[in-house]
Order: structure tokens, then C-alpha cells, then sequence
């Protein structure tokens, strides 16, 4: 398997915890190197398009408030198989049902302040990554 990228945020909820370290601890330990990252304060016109797959969704308004309410931190993880590697750290969306070795399980607070999101196929990876960065702000 090649080398891929994908996505990250760390979401609101982990920031005000100050558990960017941790996280990034559990990223750089499964073997994914953080090949960019920038804290930032997304604006609601940011948060909504980010999460525009989700407009009829009844919790997107919920999302989107809840991901302006801080600080996020966007970053691009790359390595083998990055893609389902991140998904398989950050565990299910639910951290009631994620795999106790998992970043949600560990630190989520809730289906909603879950803590992480990650890329969910190499072809949203792409989209996602130039919503954030440049290519010339991605230096592995
Ligand atoms: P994320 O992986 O970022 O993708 C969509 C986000 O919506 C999800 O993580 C959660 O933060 C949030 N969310 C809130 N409620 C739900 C729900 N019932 N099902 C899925 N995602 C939800």
C-alpha cells in the first residue's frame, strides 16, 4: 500500500481540554507523521460548508455550532494506508461503542464532541485537505 493522506480536526472539545498533544501522541504512535497543521477559529460559513453532506441531517445545526464554539486544529496525516489507519485510532463516531484503545473512547465527551473527525475515503481525503491547506503548506 502506498503512501496516502487524509484529514484530521481536532474538534472543540479536545482543544479546551488541551489534549492536542495526546492526540497528536496517538497519531505519530500508530505510525501516521502530521505533515501540516494549523489551530484556527472556523468561521460558521467554514463549519458549514466543511459539513455541507450533512445539510439535511438533523444534527448538523448542533455541528456546526458546536464546531465554531473554539478552537479546532486541521492537519494532514500521512503514511501507509492513512486513511483507514486515522479511522481506525480515532474509533467508532459514538465513543460508547468505539474500541476502548481509541481516541474517542479515551477522550470524547459525546456522539457530537467526539473529538477527532477523519477522512472517511481517499477521495473526500483530497477534498478536504485543499479545503484547509495549500499543497506548498504540506511539507512531509
Ligand atoms: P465527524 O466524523 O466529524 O462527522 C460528522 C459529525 O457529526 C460527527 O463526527 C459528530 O461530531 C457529529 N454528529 C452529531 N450527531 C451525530 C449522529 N447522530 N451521527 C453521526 N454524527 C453525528
Amino acid at each position: 500500500m502506498a503512501k496516502e493522506r487524509t484529514l484530521s480536526i481536532i474538534k472543540p472539545d479536545a482543544t479546551r481540554r488541551n489534549l492536542t498533544g495526546k492526540i497528536n501522541a496517538v497519531f505519530e504512535d500508530a505510525g501516521l507523521s502530521i505533515v501540516a497543521q494549523k489551530r484556527m477559529q472556523l468561521t460558521p460559513a467554514q463549519a458549514g460548508a466543511f459539513y455541507a453532506v450533512h445539510k439535511e441531517r438533523p444534527f448538523y445545526n448542533d455541528l456546526v455550532s458546536f464546531m465554531i464554539s473554539g478552537p479546532v486544529v486541521v492537519q494532514v496525516l500521512e503514511g501507509e494506508n492513512a486513511v483507514a489507519k486515522n479511522r481506525d485510532v480515532m474509533g467508532a463516531t459514538d465513543p460508547k461503542k468505539a474500541e476502548a484503545h481509541t481516541i474517542r473512547a479515551q477522550f470524547a465527551e459525546s456522539i457530537e464532541a467526539n473529538s477527532v473527525h477523519g477522512s472517511d475515503s481517499a477521495e473526500n481525503a483530497a477534498n478536504e485537505i485543499s479545503f484547509f491547506f495549500a499543497e506548498t503548506e504540506i511539507l512531509p
